[in-house]
Order: C-alpha cells, then structure tokens, then sequence
C-alpha cells in the first residue's frame, strides 16, 4: 500500500542548487524507505541512477536512470556501476539510503575514484564482532563481548558470564537472530542454531546484556568532528511480550535525557566513529546508557532506515541531514551550522505489529492519512498476507510518524493513530507435513 508522506523538506529552495549542480549521483538501493532520499536527490538538481536487485524497485520509478544489482553484491555493483561509467555518463558520487551496505558503497566509491569512506572502516562497520574488537582496543565504552563458537562454548560463557545476555549473528541486521537470554529457561542450542541461521558467514557473538535507556543517534563527521543533530528515545515497551527477541516500537523525540548524557552520548559518537576511522562520512549509532555511562552497542557507516534520516530527524529540528550526506557523497564539505538544529519539535514513531494470522481486514489508513499531524503512515501487508509472530524489525507490519509542538503531544497522536489503524487477521492452522 503507497504510504502517505508528508516530505520534511518540501520548502527547501531548488533553484540555487539547480544551477550549480549538473552531476550523477549513485544510490545504492531503490526500495520503500530510500525514496523520500532519492526524491531530495532529484530536488537538488542532481542526475539519479539507483542500483538495486528489484526490477520493481519503487525506486526506479523516480530515477532517472537504474542500474539492476543486489546492493548486498558488491562485486556485481562495481562491475555494473563501472560499466554504467565507461558506457553510459560519470558518475560523481554515491551513497546508500536505508539499506545497511556499507561495504558496497565503499567499493564503488574506491573503484571509481569517488569520495567515501575507506574499505577498512566499511569492513569493520559490517561486522560486529571486529567492530567491538576495535572499540575495545581503542578504549571504546561498549558492554563486555565475546565470540561464541559453538552452543557448548555458549553453555560454559553463560556458565562463566551469568545472565543477562545477547546472542546476535555478527553480521546480520534489523534485530534478526538477536537473543536477550536472561534466565537458565532458555534452551542455548535452540538459541545459538537460530542466531547463527541469520549470520551469511555462521558466525555468532555473545554481549553482556545492558539495562538503560537506548538511543538513535545520526551524525555527519566533518573533519574528525561529530555533528549530531539526529537523537532519538528509543521505544522498548515490548521487551517481555516479544521476548526472547528484542523488538523496537519506534522512538521519541527531542529525547528526554538530561544535557550532560546527551553530551557524553554525542562525545561518545565521535569517539566510536574516529574508532572506525571515520572523519568525513554519515554515522548511525545505537547506544544503551548503562548507569547514566553511555556505551556502544553498534556504529553503522551509512544513514539510517526506519525513517529517521528522511522524516524524525528533519521534522524534529529542520536540519537537512540527507541533503547533506549527499553533499559530503559528493566530495563537498556541509557547513557545521547547516547540521546545528534550528528547533525541538515533538516527533514520535511507532509500529503496527497485528496478531500473527491471515490478514483479512485493513482499516483506518484514510482517516489517518488525513490527520494533519501524521507525516508518515505505511502499512506493509495486504489483505490475504500471512502475518507471522514478530521476530525482528522488518517484520512489522506497519509504521505511523506524528509531529507536535511537543515531544507528548506527538507521543498521544502516534498512540492514538496505532489505535485507530486495525489490521484484522484470523488465525492460521498449519497443515500437519504430509
Ligand atoms: N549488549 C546489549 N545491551 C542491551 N541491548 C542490546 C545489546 N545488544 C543489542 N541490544 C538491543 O538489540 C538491538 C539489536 O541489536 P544490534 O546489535 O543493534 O543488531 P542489528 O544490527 O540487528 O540492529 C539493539 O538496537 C539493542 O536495542
Ligand atoms: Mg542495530
């Protein structure tokens, strides 16, 4: 179902852009979440070529031209973004919106001589365990770690460690195969065999599990230093229901910890992505604070999903933080005051996730849709879809954003927008194998 959105950046002036820029941008991914991206790419004046795997790409349909790749296929995106480059016009930058493909875009970027960061720290971006491994010995707060090898070695980490814990693939995404085991109930084979069904390369990790506050962060690093205008109250209400999995319900914003952990978070922000070797380039965090001390649970090396660069952060405080990566993407600098918030408005987010079952009815999207206030409301099944339990992020099944002069008053319209949009489903009884 088309989403209703309402783009943060519809004011913004195109017609100085226009003139100055004429080049080719590569955004790596078509799908739902990066086209509010590829749309301020177009308003910039800039020649749009998206790469993706999916002829039906929505995407494509804004582009002005496409490129048929996996963008988890990076061999096969260099080659195609190569051969676009000899054959068809230069390509002046690139950039993924949405999609966790660091290590794609750093190929490309090194391949063709564009800006980017270096393969180094795409490599330890995509991959948790060297990540940690590096924070650690940079003396990067992070929660205690482990590589676990097998469910015996996971047995005797528990046995050593106690609970709680996290089991998670080192190089999977959107919360798939990660595990808060908190008590002796929880059967570890089961545990270790899913986690490590999710990891391409079968390989698992172990973290002590910190209680706290969590946040989102988004920051540009310009010249080794972090500006960080996107910061998010994460929403885990549903720790228990959905447990042992760890299921995100959306965020709120301006957050509401005090100045000095903001400032510490931020702080720690730049210190992690200097880890990374990050000292021009887009970084997503997601931080716990543990004992009012924030610690690293991940840094990505690309903007976020879920919404947060495109809609939460510029409906929170006017930065136009996309426009900008795409800036940096293309070998400029971004002013620090453009990444400096100009106001706190209220924004909350928050997920559909319907009883698992057939989908048989979906209502309330129109009237939502016509709320003033909704500036994003999507929904991700159709009648007929299988609804299954939720496991991970990307199986909810819809997503509402709320703006308000306050943080609670968009909290109450996100709630309430949930309450009204009813996605009806019966249950399923699976067949017995024949
Ligand atoms: N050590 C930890 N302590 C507390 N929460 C954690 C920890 N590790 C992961 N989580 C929670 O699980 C979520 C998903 O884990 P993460 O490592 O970010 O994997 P993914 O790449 O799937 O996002 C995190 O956003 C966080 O809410
Ligand atoms: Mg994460």
């Amino acid at each position: 179902m088309r989403p209703k959105t309402t783009l943060p950046f519809h004011h913004l002036s195109t017609a100085k852009e226009k003139k100055t820029e004429a080049r080719a941008l590569l955004i790596i991914s078509g799908g739902l979440e990066a086209v509010p991206g590829i749309i301020r790419a177009k308003q910039m004046g800039l020649y749009v070529v998206v790469s993706d795997q999916n002829p039906e790409a929505p995407g494509f349909a804004l582009a002005d031209d496409h490129i048929i790749a996996s963008t988890y296929d990076l061999e096969a995106t260099v080659a195609a973004a190569w051969h676009y480059q000899r054959t068809v016009r230069p390509i002046d930058g690139v950039i993924t919106i949405a999609a966790d493909v660091p290590l794609t875009v750093a190929s490309v970027a090194e391949q063709l001589g564009l800006p980017g960061i270096s393969l180094e720290s795409a490599r330890l971006a995509s991959d948790k365990l060297a990540m940690k491994q590096k924070f650690a010995a940079d003396g990067v707060p992070i929660p205690w770690f482990s590589p676990v090898d097998s469910s015996e070695h996971l047995r005797q980490i528990v046995a050593e460690q106690g609970f709680p814990l996290v089991l998670k693939p080192v190089d999977s995404r959107g919360a798939r195969g990660v595990l808060r085991l908190v008590g002796p109930d929880i059967d570890l084979d089961w545990a270790y065999q899913l986690s490590r069904s999710f990891s391409p390369t079968g390989r698992v990790m172990v973290e002590r599990f910190l209680p706290g506050p969590q946040v989102s962060t988004e920051s540009i690093m310009i010249d080794g230093l972090a500006y960080t205008p996107g910061f998010s109250d994460r929403n885990y209400e549903y720790l228990d229901r959905y447990a042992p999995y760890i299921i995100e319900n959306g965020g709120d914003l301006p957050s509401r910890l005090p100045d000095q952990i903001q400032q510490a978070v931020r702080e720690l922000v730049q210190q992690a992505a200097l880890s990374l070797g990050i000292t021009q380039g887009v970084v997503k965090g997601d931080i716990v604070v543990f004992e009012g001390q924030p610690r690293v649970i991940e840094l990505a090396a690309r903007l976020s999903g879920g919404y947060f660069c495109t809609h939460e952060i510029p409906l929170n405080t006017g930065v136009d933080l996309v426009g900008q990566a795409i800036r940096l993407a293309l070998g400029e600098k971004p002013e620090p005051s453009s990444l400096i918030p100009r106001f706190q408005r209220g924004v909350a987010q928050r997920y559909l996730m319907p009883e698992p079952g057939r989908v048989v009815r979906i209502s309330g999207v129109d009237e939502v849709s016509r709320w003033p206030d909704i500036a994003l409301c999507e929904i991700r099944v159709k009648v007929g879809d299988l609804v299954r339990p939720i496991t991970n992020h990307p199986a909810r099944a819809g997503v509402v954003i709320a703006t308000a002069e306050h943080r609670q008053q968009a909290i109450d319209r996100a709630v309430e927008a949930i309450g009204c949009l009813k996605i009806d489903t019966v249950p399923v009884v699976e067949s017995p194998p024949k």
